[in-house]
């Protein structure tokens, strides 16, 4: 077995193997780096100057490194035979039909990328998971190469290396990453030194003590139980903000008042409209349906319990818009901020935007949108074509915001604290609302303004309350 590498290939050139192999390339000149996909538009962008993603600091190291040794291909049986290491990073979307749908991981194209790995490797490969799988998908994909595999005597090892990076932070994330994971059959010498060839190439960057091994099943299973962790937190702040609005506490100082404990810790406890992205809800339900799957059902209804918590979230926001508004915004002009799931970055997978979007269109508001890098083909693909009929894309805020009875603030962009909020106030209905659904504008000073304002988790204006007749 190779003890270290000098050529590797990385199937899938999307938001995980992109920039996780531009890294590699950057800090190990000494191997050649070649990503793969079949969308042959996408390996064209990553070989131009427009690259297919949005990342902080990704051009420079892809201008760095491309066409020295990092290339982006389409000719995947080339880079399959030439590879010592294989990692494979294709696309893990929920099932959609069929057994587990709505809930399981779909293999398919995993299950494809294995095929292809098995019909033309004629030297032995170490293949690394880089997409988030369930745990016990090694096992399978063992399975799929060497029942597949015509050539006699190429052995496979497989590992698993989840990724952890955060879109809008990936870059950062990539070059000090709190952990680097790495998991093998160390219970056997082939395993342990598969583990130890890719140890070698993280140390290149990373600090030994931040390399972890684990088992192949455990470094699995840490993935989906990270993320499903960071959404709880998520879900449990949430939770909380519900009930200070009933009290009179703020969630803030609750949030910074437990953060303090070492045990807690500050990240991950701002009250928001609900998460988003690609990965949480779709590792929660992976997680969740895995633990049916082995007939744990109280154990998958607790991970349930934190996606019905951020559906929640979703629904009392837009009933509070509802009721504060007199009970109807039937025509309404609604101001709708940011419409990402999260700042910097124009994704919208999973985005809360989208749900609060249809209950606010479904109660009969016309709503003017903004959001500084999301592009109205990318908004009519998420909301469908029906609900366009209720949504105008505005290119400037201040189009958005002209005539509104009410905003909405769905992404905590930076630039929305630095609006001049005094002279938005002027151009819109009165009374005129502010819905905070990120906690992010100054309250104390939009209150004084004259708005009526709302933030989640925060003590009710005694205006909303005698609206609703609280
Ligand atoms: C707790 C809080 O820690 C403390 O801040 C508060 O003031 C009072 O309640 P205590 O009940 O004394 O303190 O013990 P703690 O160490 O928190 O443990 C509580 C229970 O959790 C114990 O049964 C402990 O065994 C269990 N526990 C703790 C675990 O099962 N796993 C852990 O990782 C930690
Ligand atoms: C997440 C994990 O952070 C990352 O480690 C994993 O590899 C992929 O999934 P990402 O989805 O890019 O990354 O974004 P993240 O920053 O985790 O935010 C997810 C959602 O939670 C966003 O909608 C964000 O706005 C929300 N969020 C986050 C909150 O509502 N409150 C918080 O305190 C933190
Ligand atoms: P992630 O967020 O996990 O990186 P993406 O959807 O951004 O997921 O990227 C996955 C990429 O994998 C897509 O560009 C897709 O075309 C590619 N892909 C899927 N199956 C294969 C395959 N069998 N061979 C090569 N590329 C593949």
């Amino acid at each position: 077995i190779t003890s270290s590498f000098n050529s590797v290939c990385c199937i899938g050139a999307g938001y995980v193997g992109g920039p996780t192999m531009a890294m590699i390339a950057l800090k190990c000149p000494h191997i050649e780096v070649t990503v793969v996909d079949l969308n042959q538009q996408r390996i064209d962008a990553w070989n131009s100057d427009n690259l297919p993603i949005y990342e902080p600091g990704l051009d420079e190291v892809v201008k760095a490194c491309r066409g020295k040794n990092l290339f982006f291909s389409t000719d995947c049986e080339a880079a399959i035979r030439a590879a010592q290491c294989i990692f494979v990073s294709v696309n893990t979307p929920t099932k959609k039909t069929g057994l587990g749908k709505g809930k399981a991981a779909d293999l398919t194209y995993w299950e494809s990328a294995a095929r292809n790995i098995a019909a033309w490797s004629t030297s032995d490969k170490i293949i690394v998971e880089k997409s988030t799988v369930p745990v016990r998908t090694a096992e399978a994909i063992e399975k799929v190469l060497l029942r597949n595999c015509p050539q006699e005597g190429v052995h496979f090892d497989i590992l698993s290396n989840p990724e952890f990076l955060a879109e809008g932070t990936a870059i950062d994330d990539l070059t000090m990453p709190d952990r680097v994971l790495i998991g093998g059959k160390i219970e056997n010498d082939r395993g342990t030194a598969a583990c130890a060839a890719l140890c070698e190439v993280y140390a290149n960057w990373v600090p030994k003590e931040r390399i972890l091994t684990a088992n192949l099943w455990s470094a699995e299973l840490s993935k989906l139980t990270a993320n499903a962790m960071l959404a709880q937190r998520i879900s449990s702040i949430n939770a909380i903000s519900a009930l200070c609005e009933c009290t009179g506490a703020d969630v803030s100082q609750v949030s910074f008042a437990i953060g303090k404990d070492s045990r807690i810790g500050p990240k991950f406890l701002n009250a928001s409209v609900g998460f988003g992205g690609s990965c949480f809800q779709k590792d929660i339900l992976n997680l969740a349906y895995i633990c049916e799957c082995h007939g744990l059902q109280e154990v998958a209804d607790y991970w349930y319990s934190v996606v019905g918590m951020n559906d929640y979230q979703k629904t009392r926001f837009v009933r509070r818009v509802v009721s504060a508004m007199f009970n109807t915004i039937r025509n309404k002009k609604i101001a709708m901020l940011g419409f990402a799931f999260k700042k910097d970055t124009g994704d919208t997978r999973e985005t809360p935007a989208i749900d609060v979007a249809h209950g606010m269109i479904e109660d009969g508001a016309k709503i003017a949108l903004f959001d500084p890098q999301v592009p109205e083909e990318q908004v009519r693909m998420d909301m469908g074509e029906e609900a366009m009929k209720s949504i105008t894309c505005y290119s400037k805020p201040t189009e958005a915001l002209k005539d509104a009875h009410a905003v909405t603030i769905m992404t905590e962009w930076d630039e929305f604290k630095t609006y001049d909020w005094r002279a938005i106030y002027e151009v819109m209905h009165k009374p005129a609302f502010v819905f905070d659904g990120r906690n992010i504008l100054d309250h104390a000073h939009l209150s004084e303004i004259g708005f009526i304002v709302y933030a989640l988790g925060k003590p009710i204006d005694p205006f909303l309350k005698s609206a609703e007749g609280a």
